[in-house]
Parts: structure tokens; C-alpha cells; sequence
């Protein structure tokens, strides 16, 4: 699959691990993180490798300095290639640090999580988090190609892969509601599954690259509250436990504000639930959360912008939503 950009094009091939690591240069340096490394040692073994602490919290300002000066120490040249080994932490994480080593090196995207398979290593959103909320440094850089392997899988936690199906699910709320039977199968098929949501991905970014006309929006359902939930756990709660409560609050404002039919928020409520994802959060502070809110990076003026769905399968992006109403919906979680 290839996906077009404003400067020019990458091709996402899939691959057996294996054939991963005969692909890449022996050369090319490698920022992964610890769980990966202790699993695939017999193929990092004897590359030029920086292995970061996995999780949330080290998508931030130390690691990408020091992603930076690992890179300068190793003598990493323009010509050359990073690779991000890793879910979309580390993901994130080399993205930014390519966009902006020698002012801009070329990154090959290796996802090894489903959430970094179906949405962050396609789409050239790369950035780390600030203490003040999550993503707000970045930039739009999109890596020279993606290697995919579904194999990476097996190694995956279950409580990983299923923190992955909540973007897998965003894609059957907002788009592709032909994808829900897929989803509720007892044995899921997530190589057919991630190829699926990787073309709907592809289709979105192709259309919208910079985020300007609301449609790239759309894949940001859930995540106006669901990054203030999460920030608010200190990032205890993965991200899509995160967004599957977000959601679910963000289909219940719709609802209340007359743009989502009534009933959406319950029936995606049980979706996610027989997933085993979290739909609720009793533990947060509303003004918190709202505080958070008011760091989006779709807040324009003193107005908040949510993707709201227009029915089961269709979204929108919508601005100037009421403090009020959002309060309202925080409130009664
Ligand atoms: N993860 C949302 C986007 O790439 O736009």
C-alpha cells in the first residue's frame, strides 16, 4: 500500500519479522524500547541500538534530548535512516527526533503495537508530550516507509492489544461500521483487521494531511476528553483505555446536543465493554479535566472543538461546543 503526501509518497509493506530485520541496514541506527529488546535480542544483537524505558512518560523533552545526542554521538549522517522500533510511544518519540536531527533525516516507522500498527505510524503525526498536556510539540513528518509486521503481535501483551482495539473500534464508529462484526469475533483476525484500518487511515491522511478541513479531525473522536482523562491519571490509564472513556462521554455530548442520535453512547458503551476496554472514570475532577481541554490543540479562541458523530459510522468536526455542555457530560460520568 502507498500512501501520497505533500512530498511525495511511502509504501507500507508487510513482512514476517524476520524478513524485518534482513531488511533493514545493519547500519541503521535503532531507538526501540526495553520490553522490545528483550524479546527480539537475537536480532538486535550487534546493531547500533538505543533502548528507552517503555510507556507513556518517556515520550518526552529529556528522551527526545537524548535520542538527539545518541544520534550525534553515533555520528548519524543526513544520509542516513532512523528507525522507530516500538509501539507509538517510541514511534512518536524518533519521529521528531528525525524531523529535526541535522534539520530533518529520513525515519523508518517499524509499529509493533496494534494501536501503532492502525493509527500512529501511518499519517506523519509525530511529537512528544509537554507537562502541560499530551502532543504539543510536533511536527507533520512522514517516515520514508513502513514495515509491518503483524507478527510483532504475539509478543504484545494482551492488556496492549487491547488498549489498540480502541482506535480499532474509533475507525467503526466514525467511518466503517461494517468493520463491527470483525471486531466482535471471539478469535479476531488482526492481520485482516490492521490492513483494513490502515487503508481507512491512508484514505484520511490523503485527503486531509495538515489537519485543515475537519476531516483528519474525525480520527481524533474520543480524544478531546479521552487526553484530559488520561494526562488526569498521569498516564496510569493507557491511551485507548483513555479514549474508549472519552468515547463514550464524547458520544454522550453529541447526544445532548442533538447532533448524535440518541442511543449511540450506550451502544458503543457495550461494544467497548465486551472488549474489555474502561467506558467509565468516576475518579476525575470535571474542571480538571476541562482545564486540560483548554490545551487541545483544536481549541481556537476561548471555544473548544470536538469530532462528533453524526450517527453510528459518520463524523464531524465541531466548534464553538459550550464549556457548559461539556461540564454537563463530565459531570455525570
Ligand atoms: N492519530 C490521529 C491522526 O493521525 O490524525
Amino acid at each position: 500500500m502507498v500512501v501520497k503526501h505533500s512530498r511525495g509518497s511511502y509504501e507500507i509493506s508487510t513482512m514476517s519479522v524476520e524478513e524485518v530485520f534482513q531488511k533493514l541496514d545493519p547500519e541503521a541506527p535503532i531507538i526501540t524500547d526495553n520490553n522490545l529488546e528483550a524479546y527480539y535480542a537475537k536480532f538486535l544483537n550487534g546493531r547500533k541500538v538505543l533502548v528507552l524505558q517503555a510507556g507513556e512518560g518517556t515520550k518526552n523533552f529529556a528522551n527526545y534530548q537524548k535520542c538527539l545526542e545518541w544520534l550525534a554521538t553515533q555520528k548519524v549522517q543526513r544520509s542516513q535512516s532512523i528507525v522507530a522500533l516500538g509501539g507509538g510511544v517510541v514511534g512518536d518519540l524518533v519521529g521528531i527526533v528525525a524531523a529535526t536531527y541535522l534539520r530533518g533525516v529520513k525515519h523508518i516507522q517499524v509499529p509493533t503495537s496494534l494501536l501503532a500498527m492502525v493509527d500512529s505510524s501511518v499519517g506523519g503525526k509525530v511529537g512528544i508530550d509537554l507537562p502541560q498536556g499530551k502532543n504539543l510539540v510536533g511536527a507533520f513528518w512522514p517516515p520514508s516507509e513502513v514495515l509491518l509486521a503483524t507478527e510483532f503481535l504475539k509478543t504484545l501483551p494482551h492488556e496492549q492489544v487491547i488498549n489498540g482495539m480502541a482506535e480499532v473500534w474509533k475507525y467503526a464508529f466514525i467511518v466503517a461500521p461494517e468493520l463491527t462484526p470483525l471486531l466482535e469475533e471471539s478469535d479476531r483476525d488482526y492481520a485482516k483487521i490492521v490492513n483494513l484500518c490502515i487503508d481507512l487511515k491512508r484514505q484520511t491522511v490523503e485527503a486531509d494531511e495538515f489537519e485543515t478541513t475537519g476531516q483528519r479531525a474525525t480520527l481524533n473522536f474520543g480524544h478531546t476528553i479521552g487526553h484530559a482523562i488520561e494526562q488526569a491519571s498521569d498516564y496510569q490509564l493507557l491511551h485507548g483505555q483513555a479514549i474508549s472513556i472519552g468515547m463514550v462521554l464524547e458520544a454522550r455530548l453529541g447526544e445532548n446536543l442533538g447532533i448524535t442520535p440518541t442511543g449511540t453512547a450506550t451502544k458503543i458503551q457495550s461494544y467497548l465493554q465486551r472488549t474489555g476496554l474502561p467506558t467509565t472514570q468516576k475518579a476525575t475532577n470535571p474542571e480538571q479535566l476541562l482545564d486540560f481541554m483548554r490545551s487541545d490543540k483544536k481549541v481556537s479562541g476561548s471555544e473548544l472543538a470536538f469530532a462528533l458523530l453524526t450517527d453510528l459510522g459518520a463524523c464531524k468536526l465541531f466548534r464553538g461546543i459550550s464549556e457548559k455542555n461539556v461540564l454537563e457530560v463530565l459531570s455525570a460520568n
